[in-house]
């Protein structure tokens, strides 16, 4: 499941070729290396710059990044040999759209310098809601202000779409009250500037709460944790149990008898345990909080990945169809969260409870004969919406990830050139890989995450589909 396309124009006669034909020419995306994760968290120095009024929460953001050992400077400044490792810009100030103006020519004059696989990062505070709950939050805030904090949104979603080579633009969107030092603030930031959010571009994502702790160890941010992965026999299942274990988890791999093999080889590979099951059984959610248990204890994170396509325009669309796809990928996962969700059935030694579901960013944008399919991807998006309140309540937190077009066994069914077109159509003019989206998985279920909930976070290199 490689990408032809993307090795040839890296490099020789076809690269120039390309370049005279103003084809794509898709980067070598800066991925994490599992002997050496995080290390160095950017390709080179970061500059943190802010709006007028936010000069003090840029500093205490810089003297955040100085404890991770990065190379921090105030002024944009670069020495000869050197490019900018990310750009990291504090707009939690802005109170009119025209505040936006001073910090966004200065990241013009930096973007030059920006390294291949560079990062430019937003933090800036939330707008209030399309549908405002409570009124109150929306009534109270005035029109620029609002303006000013959507604008962050924009301005950011189109610097990403002018990046080249890699690099990528993501932002961190804080309610009002959480400080820039909150744990989920600094997780959120070393991923989006890590090598663990590879693909994930044009993303804003909300901090809602001051929830969450930093991890005693940032390579192992997961150590002593249960996990569950359903689906984890190949594709993103059996990455996202690769990720969740180098990152110190124990892993409980699910997947239907007729995988039993590949589960078994996933498993040995991650000193995991194999649990041959159904996940439409009626008793799916206790035959897997019975293994969990009897083997370590307790369960804390459980990730929602098994699916299948049953593709078919509506009018040709059977009773069969549309119903197995229904009951596999959204009412399984949905009868399994009425045992997960109950208070104390998910945490244990020291770890909240953490439920990650796969979305999909096309079938959320609609797709052409896949309406069963998009009916229970937005069905995901709905559940982990509505149990963000009960689970938040208990210390928890249920998200999303919406993936784009992924290499994967499932994808390489997809005729050539619709593969070739569905690649080309994002920022990073590429597919992603299943590690990109179980790196995102990794950071939603670890403690540093713990003020992100009811997100869907879409892992799609900026797919020029969608919201
Ligand atoms: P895949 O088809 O390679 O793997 C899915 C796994 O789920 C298989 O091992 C399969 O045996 C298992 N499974 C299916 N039905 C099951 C059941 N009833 N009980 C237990 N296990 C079952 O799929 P891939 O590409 O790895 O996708 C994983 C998830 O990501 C799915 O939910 C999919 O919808 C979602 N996704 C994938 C995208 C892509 O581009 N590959 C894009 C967007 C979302």
């Amino acid at each position: 499941m490689s990408d032809t396309y993307l090795e040839l124009v890296n490099g020789g006669l076809p690269a120039t070729v390309a370049k005279k034909l103003g084809l794509p020419r898709p980067a070598r995306l800066r991925r994490t290396d599992a002997s050496s994760v995080d290390r160095p968290l950017t390709p080179g120095p970061v500059l943190v710059l802010s709006d007028t009024h936010a000069a003090a929460e840029a500093d205490t953001v810089a003297q955040d990044l100085l404890a991770w050992d990065l190379d921090v400077r105030r002024a944009p400044r670069l020495s000869d040999h050197e490019r900018w490792g990310a750009v990291v810009l504090v707009l939690t100030g802005v109170t009119h759209p025209t505040d936006l103006s001073a910090p966004a020519l200065e990241l013009a004059s930096v973007l030059r310098g920006l390294a291949p696989g560079g990062r430019v990062v937003t933090l800036s505070r939330a707008a209030p809601a399309a549908v405002a709950t409570p009124v109150a939050v929306a009534d109270e805030m005035p029109p620029a202000l609002a303006a000013a904090r959507l604008g962050v949104d924009g301005f950011l979603r189109s610097v990403a779409k002018e990046l080249r080579a890699g690099a990528t633009a993501n932002g961190l969107v804080l309610a009002d009250g959480v400080g820039v030092g909150a744990p989920s603030v600094r997780g959120g930031l070393r991923f989006l500037l890590s090598a663990r959010s590879a693909f994930v571009d044009g993303q804003l994502l909300q901090v809602g709460t001051d929830g969450g702790s930093e991890p005693a160890d940032w390579a192992r941010p997961l150590d002593g944790a249960v996990a569950v992965v359903t689906g984890a026999a190949r594709g993103i299942g059996a990455a996202v149990a690769r990720v969740l274990a180098r990152d110190g988890a124990h892993v409980v791999g699910v997947d239907v008898p007729a995988a039993g093999d590949a589960l078994s080889a996933v498993m040995n590979e991650v000193a995991g345990v194999a649990l041959q099951l159904d996940i439409t059984a009626d008793d799916a959610a206790e035959r897997i909080l019975a293994v969990a248990r009897t083997r370590y204890g307790h369960l804390d994170v459980v990730v929602h990945n098994a699916g299948i396509l049953r593709d078919k325009l509506l009018v040709n669309m059977t009773a069969d169809r549309f119903d197995d796809l229904l009951a596999v990928n959204i009412a399984a996962p949905l009868r399994m969260n009425e045992t997960f969700a109950e208070p104390g059935v998910l945490g244990g030694a020291g770890t909240a409870p953490r439920i990650v579901s796969l979305a999909s960013a096309p079938a959320l944008a609609g797709n052409r004969g896949q309406t069963n399919y998009a009916a229970a991807k937005a069905g995901i998006v709905g559940m982990t919406r509505a149990l963000a309140g009960p689970v938040g309540r208990v210390g928890g937190t249920v998200n999303a990830v919406a993936p784009g077009f992924i290499e994967t066994d499932m994808t390489a069914t997809i005729p050539p050139v619709t593969r070739q077109i569905a690649r080309w159509g994002s920022s990073l003019q590429q597919g992603g890989k299943p590690v990109d989206v179980a790196e995102a998985i990794a950071f939603l279920a670890s403690p540093q995450a713990g003020g992100i909930n009811g997100q869907t976070l879409r892992v799609c290199g900026q797919m020029l589909v969608g919201q």
